[in-house]
This record gives structure tokens, sequence and C-alpha cells, in this order.
């Protein structure tokens, strides 16, 4: 059988500033929140170098578009554009990225921005980062000045990469910057995170921006690991604590109502002013962008200490296929769970705005990366978006992450992503086998399956 995709469908994949610009000292940009976690004692690695995307990316545009990309996703660095985090805009850093979206569309590649991906100038990290709502200005300040000066080059915008991640890892597991854990800040982060990704629509429409803005959410289809009441309760509460939560106020204002007042009974969390949900309610999204990598599968956790997110526990399937990382490769978790978004908010645009597998690559004697498993992992979540859009499920574009071998998070250089693969001693570049059938794939638009 042959699955085709529509014409105009943008194949491409993604990347994100600190994960592969490296030069985190160069031009003026002033530090982040990243680049001082990484300066900790006893941190083994860092972005200071990473894959130098930063000086050499006229080289990475140029392999993107031997591998037949439409579209790039990449993120923009908020210090490079304000090193203070507000105030004197640095020209510099607006150079490298005028010239990043200019390569991209001279080699016919459109341009997919992300305003921000976690990398906080420190200088707002020091006033309170998205805890101080003084900060969802300083971001409106910073979205205007690249609406600006982007307008009519760039029109695919997303605005703030999965708030989730930056909730859990920054203020409930204290894994990523600023390393709190205390829910009754994560849950006012969040509220104003989604304050700041409404301001901005706003401000795109107020301007008449021509393009389409969204966020890019990471929600998880969850599964209870029994038929037992218990265990469909505790996966209705993880599927409200990390997906619902996020998807709610951007497609409809609101906050699950159970989750919000239980939260703010125990935590007396979000504090919500007045007005602040008529702003929700009145940014309208263009398009969600969906981050899929996963299922989780919860059980009732007996031994909870009432915390919101304790009362589940995941859950390992027997005969599961796991990655090298533990996570589950459930491709029918993306058309189950795009049904369940459109089941619950009604029919939207999506972009898959991140997919992929992350392993340790082996490279062959004669530097070949034959990453077979990526490129089974990809090709099976592509058979998957074809079923959405039969299903009239209307996705318009998928990114691969990522692009480009880069620095993750908390797993440094060893866990790989990459379509081209970086040799981290040389910064050489060279694409790897599932990068090459990527190619083919975009130019034929077809899937034999
Ligand atoms: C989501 C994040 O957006 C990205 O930065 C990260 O590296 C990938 N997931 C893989 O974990």
């Amino acid at each position: 059988m042959k699955l085709e995709f529509p014409k105009d469908f943008l194949w491409g994949s993604a990347t994100a500033s600190y994960q592969v610009e490296g030069a985190v000292n160069q031009d003026g940009k002033g530090m982040t929140s990243w680049d001082k976690y990484y300066h900790m004692p006893n941190r083994k690695y860092n972005g200071d170098v990473s894959t130098d995307h930063y000086n050499r990316y006229k080289e990475d545009i140029k392999l993107l578009s031997e591998i037949n990309q439409k579209t790039y996703r990449f993120s923009v660095s908020w210090a490079r554009i304000f090193p203070n985090g507000s105030g004197e805009i640095n020209e510099k850093g607006l150079q490298f990225y005028d010239n990043l979206v200019d390569e991209l569309l001279a080699n016919n590649i459109e341009p997919n921005l992300t305003l921000y991906h976690w990398d906080m100038p420190l200088a707002l990290m020091y006033k309170g980062g998205w805890l101080n709502r003084e900060v969802v200005d300083n971001f409106v300040e910073y979205s205007k000045v690249l609406f600006t000066h982007f307008r009519g080059r760039v029109k695919l915008w997303s605005t703030i990469n999965e708030p989730a991640s930056e909730v859990m890892g920054g203020y409930i597991q204290g894994a990523h910057p600023p390393l709190r854990k205390n829910y009754t800040e994560a849950l006012q982060v969040a509220h104003h995170l989604n304050l700041a990704h409404a301001k901005a629509v706003k401000l795109f429409n107020e301007m008449n921006m021509e393009g389409e803005i969204g966020i890019v959410l990471n929600p998880i289809p969850i599964h209870p690991a029994s038929n037992k009441e218990e265990d469909i309760i505790a996966a209705k509460r993880a599927y409200d604590f990390y997906s619902d939560w996020y998807i709610a106020p951007i497609l409809a204002g609101k906050y699950p109502e159970i989750m919000l007042e239980e939260c703010q009974k125990k935590y007396n969390s979000p504090k919500i002013e007045p007005g602040d949900m008529e702003i929700l309610k009145g940014a309208k999204v263009d398009y969600l962008g969906v981050n899929y990598y996963m299922r989780r599968v919860v059980a009732n956790n007996p031994d909870s200490t009432g915390n919101i997110d304790d009362c589940f526990k995941n859950v390992r399937v027997k005969d599961g296929n796991y990655t090298e990382w533990g996570w589950e490769i459930y491709p029918e978790g993306l058309y189950e769970l795009l049904s369940r978004i459109q089941k619950d908010y009604g029919k939207i645009d999506f972009y898959i705005t991140e997919n992929g597998m992350g392993f340790y690559d082996k490279v062959e004697s004669n530097g070949q990366v034959v990453d077979d498993d990526r490129l089974d992992y990809i090709r099976q979540h592509i058979i998957q978006i074809h079923r959405c859009l039969e299903d009239g499920i209307n996705i318009k574009g998928y990114y691969v992450w990522s692009a480009i071998d880069l620095l993750s998070w908390t797993n440094g250089f060893e866990k790989r992503y990459g379509l081209i693969r970086v040799d981290f001693d040389t910064l050489e570049r060279s694409i790897k086998k599932s990068g090459r059938w990527y190619a083919d794939f975009i130019a034929n638009n077809y899937i034999e399956y």
C-alpha cells in the first residue's frame, strides 16, 4: 500500500538555541540560566561549544538542504537579543538570526521560530524568573522586537517550548534551573508561562503579523496499568496534571476544574488575578504544536505522600518496546493523543514540532552511522500521521528531533537524536542513514506500507 501525503505538508527537523549554538560568550550575548547551571561544580559537560552552530550555520543549512528539509524549527536565545533580559538590544545577536533566517529562505527552507526554549537570561532569573509576573512583560517586549524584525520573513512562530517541562524540571523535580522543588511556585510558574504565551499571541494579532502562531506542548497519552478503578482514576489524574493542565488554558482559556480546586486548596496556587482568564481565553492559537515521544502507563500509588503528582506511579509494560533511556516506543499514542485533543476541544490545526529517538549511536569503521532503529521510529510515526490525516485530524507539518546531534539537557552528548551526526572532537558533520532515508521519503512524499 502506498501512503501519500498532501503536497504542501511541511517535513523538517528541529533544534534549540542552547542545545546547538555554543558561542556562549560571543557577540555580546548575556548569560542564561543554563550557562549558570552548567558552570556549577562537578558538571561533566556544558553547551559552551556544543556543535558550534552559531559559527557553522551555513554548513548546517547546506546539509539540511541536502536532506530535502522543507522547514526548520529553531529557537532564539533571548539573552543574545537582550543580554540583560530587557532594555538595550544587542544588534549583533539579532544579526545572527537575520543571517540564519536569510540563509534558510535562500535554501527554500521555511523557518519556524520558537521564542523561548528554556534559556532564560540570567538577569531575569535573578529577579525570580517566571515566578515573577514582571517577566511576562519582559517576554512580550522581547517578542515585539522579533515580530517587528522578522515580519514577512518568518511565517511560523511558536511562543514557548514545553511549559510542562519547564515547570516539572525546574520547579518540581529540581533537575533544571532554577533547581526548585516547590509546588506552589511550580503552579504559579505554569500560570505565568500561559499568560506570557497569551500576551504574545495578542500582540502578534494586534500587529497584523502574517503567518501562524502557536505554542509547543508535550502532552502525553496516559494508560491505566489495569482495569482496576484506582488505576483508571490514577491515569485520569496523571493526564490532567501532565497534559490537560497545559492544553485547557491554551485551547479553552481554563484549567481542569477539579485539579484547579485541589491545587488552590493544597498549595494556595496558582494565584489568578482578575482579568487573567479573559487574557487566556482571548488568545486563540493558529495551531497547536505537539512534541511526541512516548506514552505513559500508570498505576495508583499506595505510598502517595498526598502531593498532586504522587498518587500515580509509572509502570513498565511487559513486552513493551523501550529505548535505552526507558522511553516506550508507542507510535499509536500519537494518533490516540491527537484524537483525544480534537474530541475534547474541537478541530484545530496541528504541527508535530518534535518526534525522534535518542540513543547511543554506533559509528561503523567507515565513519557511517547506520541508525536503523531511528529510521524505523520515524517511519512508524509518519505512518500514524497518515492515519490522523485520513481520520480528519489536520496535521500540517512534522519536525524530527533533532536536525543535528546536540546537547541533551541532562544527558550530555551521549544521547544522540540527530539526522546529521556531529563528531564532538572535530565538530565534523555527516549525514546518518536515517537522514538519507528521510530525504528520500520527503522527495517521494509517500511511504510504501
Ligand atoms: C523536548 C525538548 O523540547 C528538547 O529540548 C529535548 O532535547 C527533547 N525533548 C528530547 O528530550
